[in-house]
């Protein structure tokens, strides 16, 4: 069974997943090590593992080869330290000794106590019966009189076991070009994931894969972790020369502090964990039905096709023009209408506006009502954008509250896309957001909001905010956790969608509040095809939007069949973002066909499991979806550019049964599951460039 164990004789702990084992030793010193991180062991072979190398400190080294589970500052430790803090009195690290545990079925809790300072840490641990995801997390308590400074805690520090090789794997990106997959040898050294923006971050996502270099798609030992947290973070990789390799990661940038205050207690995001056998492609499947299982707030729920008006109006919306594509967006099949930016305030660009909500009456004289019904008598549900973080200055709330953003005394307020970043950390701030959203959504019958966060921070100060400056950083994600879960709870229909300039605000802390992500601005389906690829690494597919929109392309100037644009699309959650007046019978024609096609093999794709069975390139690339329970299958064929004419060989499939028989709804062709894995299945494609298809495979014995 999965779950805790202690051998009280050895002082060794176990933590067992449905195939994974991970266990940690408090040794006769007193140390507490990291022994073991692999496939799964029994209690009684867990505490013969040897423990690390003793504490005995070499000269030169110190406790180079002593595989502390959470190494803090402190005495001959030279490494990256999970936990920084400097006393009242300019003491820097900490001394450690165990002071107890809590254990039950899936959780484990070890209590630390410095053994001078009035200092708690707490180590935190949880198992799933169902998941090999070990969740860590740090809870820190000053339980002594005067303040703490802590410079820096992290959630947990994974150590990675003796291996031939380190290659690390994560994703880069920008704006317009988020989540491409890095695969590089990790370097003797420290290599540093970070962002300093205050989100997440596009340029930057809080996971990580390491392998010994012998990994890949299907096969391999792969282990990696992911972060629960949408404001700044740091993840270290660190490689000694000696090759002891760790992670260590949580909440918060280089030189980011926090004032512990007398009797407080603080707890970290989780950054949880993975050891797995089948390469990248199982990692990804384990972390996708863990987010599915134990993030998302509905995972179960299918995602309903949309429309967004962004790309078609701009910031020009009003009452008739959103109609008129409520109207066609429903004759196409969507469930779900999404009226993007420009419908309220002084915002008729991005230089004004922001800030003022409510509705702009010369673009809808009797407000958002009859919109709303209407899109509902069309048999939609009704969503709107919002950016409650930010301000322009040329506002009515900038005017009258210019205290309530980010900025410090003798300091620019620097300006992006014209605008401010709201102080969020401020209660006062956060309950003003909580209250127009509260109406907005109450009052207007909102079924959903596309959540909008447009530029980083900048001069995070609050000039009055109290004597723990830096406090801000963490502050605010907890109030903008708070609004949405007060939202969620108050209003349990509606639904979110993360958007941050596309995807600069993804991961596991705001994917426990939000449904779906808007995971680029980039709508080219050929680039979407890497941004997805890479997107996928750790998140599912269910939380994945995409939209089908005009061409050429508003970013890449690039065109692209329609049909392509709808299979790619048709791979996440399945949008549409066309200037539907404009587009022509044929092509509306079409677009209803996908869109009912998407509607059969949406449970497969939103709610199966994911093969990326070729990787996106000029040639062909391939993903195939399996249902959780077997039954069905899709296949994803793309070709952006043919070449010399050849055939394209046939592409194995994966996750079938061998005994099956599968039926292709398309031509009623029905193949061996153990031919479709074997020998693999031929796509069948249109000649020229940008060809697709997609296979629906339903198993028929
Ligand atoms: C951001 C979003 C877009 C759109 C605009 C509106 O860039 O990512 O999808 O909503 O804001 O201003």
């Amino acid at each position: 069974m999965p779950g805790v164990e202690f051998d009280a004789a050895t002082r060794t702990w176990l933590l067992s997943t449905p195939g994974t084992g991970y266990a940690l030793r408090l040794g006769d010193d007193g140390v507490l090590r990291h022994l073991y991180w692999g496939p799964r062991l029994t209690l009684a072979q867990a505490s013969t593992v040897p423990a690390p190398r003793p504490a005995t400190l070499t000269q030169f080294e110190g406790r180079v080869y002593d595989i502390e589970e959470f190494p803090v500052e402190g005495g001959a430790r030279f490494g990256v330290p999970a936990l920084q803090v400097r006393f009242a009195d300019g003491t820097r690290g900490l001394e450690l000794a165990f002071a107890g545990q809590e254990r039950n079925a899936d959780t484990l809790s070890i209590r630390l106590v410095d053994r001078h300072y009035p200092f708690e840490v707490s180590l935190h641990y949880r198992v799933y019966p169902d998941s090999d995801v070990v969740e860590r997390w740090t809870s820190l308590a000053n339980t002594g009189d005067v303040p703490v400074e802590v410079l820096r805690a992290d959630s947990a520090t994974w150590p990675v076991p003796a291996r031939a090789g380190y290659v690390v794997r994560h994703v880069t990106g920008h704006w317009g070009g988020e989540s491409q997959v890095e695969r590089v040898d990790l370097a003797r050294g420290e290599t540093v994931l970070t962002s300093r923006r205050g989100t997440t971050g596009h340029h930057a996502n809080p996971w990580f894969t390491i392998d010994a270099g012998d990994a890949s798609e299907e096969h391999g030992e792969v282990f990696s972790g992911a972060l629960a947290w949408s404001g700044t973070w740091r993840i270290t990789l660190s490689r000694t020369p000696t090759d002891v390799v760790c992670v260590t990661g949580g909440a918060g940038h280089e030189g980011v502090s926090w004032r512990l205050a007398p009797g407080e207690r603080r707890e970290t995001p989780v950054f949880a964990g993975l050891y797995g056998v089948g390469g990248y492609g199982a990692t990804s499947r384990v972390w996708h039905r863990y987010v599915r299982g134990h993030v998302l707030p509905h995972p179960q729920e299918l995602r309903p096709v949309t429309y967004n008006s962004w790309e078609a109006t701009g910031f020009t919306v009003d009452e008739p023009g959103q109609r008129r594509l409520a109207a066609q967006a429903a004759e196409l099949g969507a469930e779900l209408f999404v009226m993007d930016d420009g419908w309220f305030g002084a915002r008729v660009d991005d230089r004004a506006g922001l800030g003022d909500w409510t509705v702009n009456r010369d673009r809808f004289p009797n407000g958002l009502a009859p919109l709303a019904a209407e899109v509902h008598r069309l048999g939609m549900r009704f969503g709107i954008w919002v950016e409650p973080e930010m301000v322009n200055p040329d506002s009515d709330l900038h005017r009258a509250r210019p205290d309530w953003v980010l900025h410090m005394r003798n300091r620019h307020r620097t300006e992006l896309r014209h605008q401010l970043v709201l102080n969020f950390a401020r209660p006062d701030v956060a309950e003003w957001a909580h209250g127009w959203l509260d109406e907005l959504v109450g009052g207007n019958d909102v079924d959903f909001l596309k959540w909008d966060m447009n530029r980083p921070f900048t001069e995070a100060g609050w000039p009055d905010g109290g004597d723990d400056p830096d406090r801000l950083w963490v502050r605010y994600v907890e109030n903008l956790y708070g609004v949405l879960d007060r939202l969620r709870a108050d209003h349990p229909h509606l639904r979110i969608q993360t958007c941050s300039g596309g995807g600069g605000r993804v991961d596991l802390g705001i994917l426990r509040r939000t449904d779906e992500v808007w995971p680029s601005d980039n709508t080219d389906a050929r680039d979407r095809l890497s941004v997805q690829h890479g997107y996928g690494q750790i998140y599912p597919t269910v939380t994945m939007a995409a939209w089908v929109t005009d061409v050429p392309n508003f970013l890449t100037g690039r065109t692209v069949p329609l049909r392509f644009r709808f299979h790619v699309a048709m791979a996440g959650v399945l949008a549409i973002g066309g200037n539907l007046p404009e587009w022509a019978d044929e092509e509306l024609a079409e677009a209803r066909l996908l869109v009912a096609q998407y509607k059969r093999i949406r449970p497969v794709v939103q709610h199966g499991d994911v093969y990326r069975l070729l990787p996106p390139s000029d040639g062909l690339s391939a993903t195939q979806y399996v249902a959780v329970d077997g039954t069905e299958s899709v296949v994803f064929f793309w070709l952006p550019a043919p070449c010399f004419g050849r055939e394209a060989a046939p592409v194995r499939l994966r996750g079938l049964d061998p005994a099956a028989r599968y039926r292709d709804e398309a031509t009623g062709e029905v193949q061996h599951g153990a031919v479709l894995l074997g020998h693999g299945l031929r796509p069948q494609l249109p000649s020229g460039d940008y060809a697709s298809a997609v296979v629906h495979l339903v198993r028929v014995d």
